[in-house]
């Protein structure tokens, strides 16, 4: 069952009065989601479990727009202070599938909309015409919210993207923590050797790790949640390399047959 509706349940049972549910509820909170919620309680004091337990760590994950509203003026790091827009992502909240670039480039930052220039073009391409999903459908983000430029002080000027610094992800990386607690997707798919690395911890290429499938547990304060990572090249790279387009399609439908689509 999604998230989002045994939200829904559990807070009409509170509204009616009911206290406890079944220990069984705890495990469906990512069911279907594979974020198993693993419970360490043996059966015999598993029987009934606090509807506070089971809507804890549901509850705890602020919706989306909560997220985007709390950073709405973020200045944690010095991106902020150059950025034209904060570029936060879009899709559906309820997404199964989540993809994550590096950093908004110079149409983004105009924007405030994640990939939407040429190698966004070809991302809709990919979600749309292979995948046969709409935009909205998924949701987009990146791993930094502002764009990293090398001259802060000429947002206008094109060619001016770098990648974000350790300090900058470390410092961002929370909110992309929290929008994915937020949206628990089955499947994340990683654009770039550069988000493959941060969400991995690898050091290593993307040749690394490509066409492999990982688990993670993106949150450290809930270790137990854990989703399919599946690292594929960045669209600007296919732009450049276009036979490599061949070799991502096979991490896409790698993608598709983990969703069942
Ligand atoms: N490249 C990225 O990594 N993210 C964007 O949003 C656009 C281009």
């Amino acid at each position: 069952m999604p998230n989002y509706k045994l939200k829904k349940i559990l807070s009409e049972m509170r509204d009616i009065g009911i206290e406890t549910v079944p220990s069984s509820y705890l495990s469906l909170a990512g069911e279907g989601k594979k974020a198993q919620k693993k419970s360490s309680r043996d059966a015999n004091d598993a029987q009934a479990a606090s509807l506070d337990n089971a809507q804890e760590s549901l509850l705890a994950s602020a919706s989306l727009e909560d997220v985007k509203a709390e950073y709405a003026n973020c200045m944690m790091c010095p991106l902020g202070h150059a950025r034209l827009n904060i570029v936060f992502g879009e899709g559906s909240p309820n997404a199964r599938l989540m993809f994550i670039g590096e950093g908004p480039g110079f149409t983004e930052d105009h924007t405030g909309r994640p990939f939407i220039g040429r190698s966004g073009n070809l991302l809709t391409k990919i979600i749309q015409d292979g995948m046969k999903l709409k935009r909205e459908d998924v949701y987009i983000a990146n791993i930094v919210k502002c764009h990293p430029m090398k001259d802060p002080s000429s947002p206008e000027k094109h060619g001016n993207d770098r990648p974000p610094s350790p300090d900058e992800v470390e410092k961002c990386i929370v909110i992309l923590r929290k929008q994915i607690a937020s949206i628990r997707p089955e499947v994340i798919c990683t654009l770039g050797a550069p988000a493959a690395k941060i969400m991995l911890n690898n050091t290593g290429g993307i040749s690394a790790v490509r066409g492999k499938i990982f688990d993670i547990s993106p949150l450290p304060e809930e270790p137990q949640y854990s989703v399919k990572l599946v690292p594929t090249f960045h669209p600007a790279y296919l732009l450049r390399n276009p036979p490599a387009k061949k070799t991502a399609w096979e991490d896409i439908k790698v993608v598709m047959s983990l969703l069942r689509l």
